[in-house]
């Protein structure tokens, strides 16, 4: 027998303002055209001047307690991966313990960029795997339109806001890939690629929040074949068949990144969850909202495997295996 850590509850928010193709045009010099058939993306979400991370985490928490007929005085762990926290400090994760009511255990953020919630992740199972928690909030949330440079049209067409997350419950389970709950997550970092994807600013070198500047291509470049090989990996590591795998959820970048990373993996589109056309890029929020709409939709059910890899700013990467 092992502990397991078992997903019981899965939640999403996404603020009401909708911006579309069309209004960025009118902000830069791009068209629909260009973004849908550069990355996919047709429409992204922007929460407004009052809205901060922890705001629409608290919301997303809210959802997945209730699913899981939990409270937040029921959790012992907050595990918040973000760029965009509500202050320098304390952690986001802190502002939300206080807004679910919880006032035991610990909450703090993790910082890995759009591989912010597989870093979440890997963190709070392995706290549960070892009996130092039981029930953990984990959440991906990004309000990246407080950082975008809406002069630049090379980054500001990519991003949208939102909040995604689960919650995850200690309990024995056999220790076979049969098992229901997170079977393994690799994370990786190399960060002398930090250059190219990154914020222009930050408290201890030029006390600014700062700006998204990306290197595009080269991330474009990374982003498939980590997140291919990485997925192959975890695959071998824990003896499970590509075929076995249900659905692919993966960080929803860019869709000519999804198909290129489906591509060399070998899984057929229809087993891609994808709703970067909907989100854009939300990075540490991205896999657990496309996760809550793949539930949402009917297409991710109860016992199936999934497979989430991730490749962000740092350069972060990862992938995480569950059965849900
Ligand atoms: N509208 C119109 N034209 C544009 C726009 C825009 N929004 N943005 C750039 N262009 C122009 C460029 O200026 C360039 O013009 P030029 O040839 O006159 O210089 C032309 O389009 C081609 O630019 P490229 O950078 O070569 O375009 P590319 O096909 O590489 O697509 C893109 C750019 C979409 C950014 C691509 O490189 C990409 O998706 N990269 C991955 C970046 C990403 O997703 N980052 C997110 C964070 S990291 C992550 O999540 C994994």
């Amino acid at each position: 027998m092992t502990l397991r850590s078992r997903i019981i509850g899965i939640g999403s928010f996404l603020p009401a303002h909708i911006s579309t193709n069309d209004d960025m045009a009118k902000i830069v010099d791009t068209s629909d055209e260009w973004i849908v058939e550069r990355t996919g993306i047709r429409v992204r979400h922007f929460a407004d001047e009052n809205m901060s991370s922890s705001v629409m985490a608290v919301k997303a928490a809210e959802q997945a307690l209730n699913s899981a007929g939990l409270t937040g005085d029921d959790l012992d762990l907050i595990v918040l991966g973000t760029v965009t926290p509500d202050k320098t400090f304390p952690a986001t994760a802190a502002y939300v313990q206080a807004g679910l009511g919880m006032k035991h255990g610990c909450a703090f953020d993790v910082v890995a960029a759009c591989s912010g919630f597989l870093y979440a992740l890997k963190t709070a199972d392995n706290m549960l795997r070892l009996g130092q928690a039981k029930t953990a909030l984990v959440v991906g949330v990004e309000t990246l339109s407080k950082i975008t440079d809406f002069k630049d049209r090379n980054t500001c067409v990519l991003f949208g806001d939102g909040a995604g997350c689960v919650i995850l419950k200690a309990e024995e389970a056999a220790g076979t890939s049969a098992d229901r709950g997170v079977l393994d997550t690799l994370i990786y970092s190399d960060g002398s690629y930090a250059p190219e994807l990154c914020s222009t600013g930050g408290p201890s070198t030029n006390h600014d929040v700062g700006y998204i500047t990306m290197n595009g291509r080269e991330v474009f470049r990374h982003a498939a074949v980590n997140m291919a090989e990485v997925s192959a990996e975890i695959l071998q590591k824990n003896g499970v068949s590509l075929d076995e795998v249900d659905w692919l959820v993966p960080h929803q970048a860019n869709i000519r990144i999804l198909e290129a990373t489906a591509k060399r993996l070998g899984i057929p589109m229809e087993k891609v969850i994808s709703t970067v056309d909907l989100h854009a890029n939300t990075s540490a929020a991205s896999i657990p909202l496309a996760l809550a709409e793949g539930v949402k939709n009917g297409k991710i059910k109860e016992g199936q495997l999934l497979l989430l890899p991730g490749m962000g700013a740092g350069f972060t990467w990862g992938a995480s295996l569950i059965r849900l």
